[in-house]
């Protein structure tokens, strides 16, 4: 090889390597732009986006026919309610037994279905949506720390839930960690107690439950 075709072949190496770091570069910047659903955004009038990909979140739990509020015990069939939360948060739960800021959960809400398919007995989701409530945990944005958002669906924004609703009087009662219901995600509430991270109000509960 000339000393001018080794020149020109380093000179080519150099380049194809700077192009690639480039594209690895805005290939990655997609990935953390594609996962920034997972904290939670507001539209200007103070809706909240609809976190779109929580199915991809992690699955806390499964309730059905959980009668916490009045209109379910009014429903003539049964009702499946989902709950998610975002991996981050998941992740510091993990490590710390409570929940981080940006903390992201939602609750959707399915109807039961006996027919269909080879089923002879039990029961199992629709897959129409009923509902979807979110519980997002930003200190620097709400006094109460926490806030809910009811959701019609994934493509439309989430109404502020006022934080005179039942939703805060009952969650923040009850919840066994940072007023979220950690006590019916088996997942979580052994790691609750092993880090002593359970609520006064729901060892309150606990104790006189046991006492009856
Ligand atoms: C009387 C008590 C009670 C009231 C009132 C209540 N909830 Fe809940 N909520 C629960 C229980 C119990 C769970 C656990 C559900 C499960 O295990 O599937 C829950 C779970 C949730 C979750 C999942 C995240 C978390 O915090 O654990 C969301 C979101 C939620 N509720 C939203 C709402 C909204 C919105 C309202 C008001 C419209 C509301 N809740 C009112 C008892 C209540």
């Amino acid at each position: 090889m000339g000393r001018k075709s080794c020149f020109v072949a380093v000179a080519v190496c150099v380049l194809s390597v700077a192009l690639g770091s480039v594209l690895w570069w805005r290939n990655s910047s997609r990935v953390v732009k594609a996962g920034s659903s997972d904290t939670p955004s507001y539209a200007a009038n103070g809706d909240m986006r609809p976190p779109a990909d929580y199915r991809e979140w992690v699955y806390l739990s499964t309730g059905i026919d959980m009668s916490y509020s009045p209109n379910a015990m009014q429903m003539d069939h049964s009702s499946f309610d989902n709950v998610f939360v975002n991996p981050a948060a998941y992740r510091s739960f993990l490590a710390t037994g409570t929940w981080p800021d940006k903390t992201v959960m939602v609750l959707e809400v399915r109807g039961a279905k006996k027919k269909g398919s080879i089923n002879q007995r039990g029961q199992f989701q629709d897959t129409a949506v009923n509902g979807i409530e979110v519980h997002v945990k930003d200190e620097g944005r709400f006094p109460g720390e926490w806030a809910f958002f009811e959701f019609d669906s994934m493509q439309k924004d989430g109404t502020l839930i006022p934080d005179k609703a039942p939703c805060y009087t009952c969650h923040q009662a009850h919840g066994a960690v940072d007023t979220t219901f950690v006590q019916f995600y088996p997942t979580l509430l052994p790691l609750a107690k092993e880090k002593k991270t359970l609520s006064a109000s729901y060892l309150k509960d606990e104790e006189s439950a046991a006492a009856k």
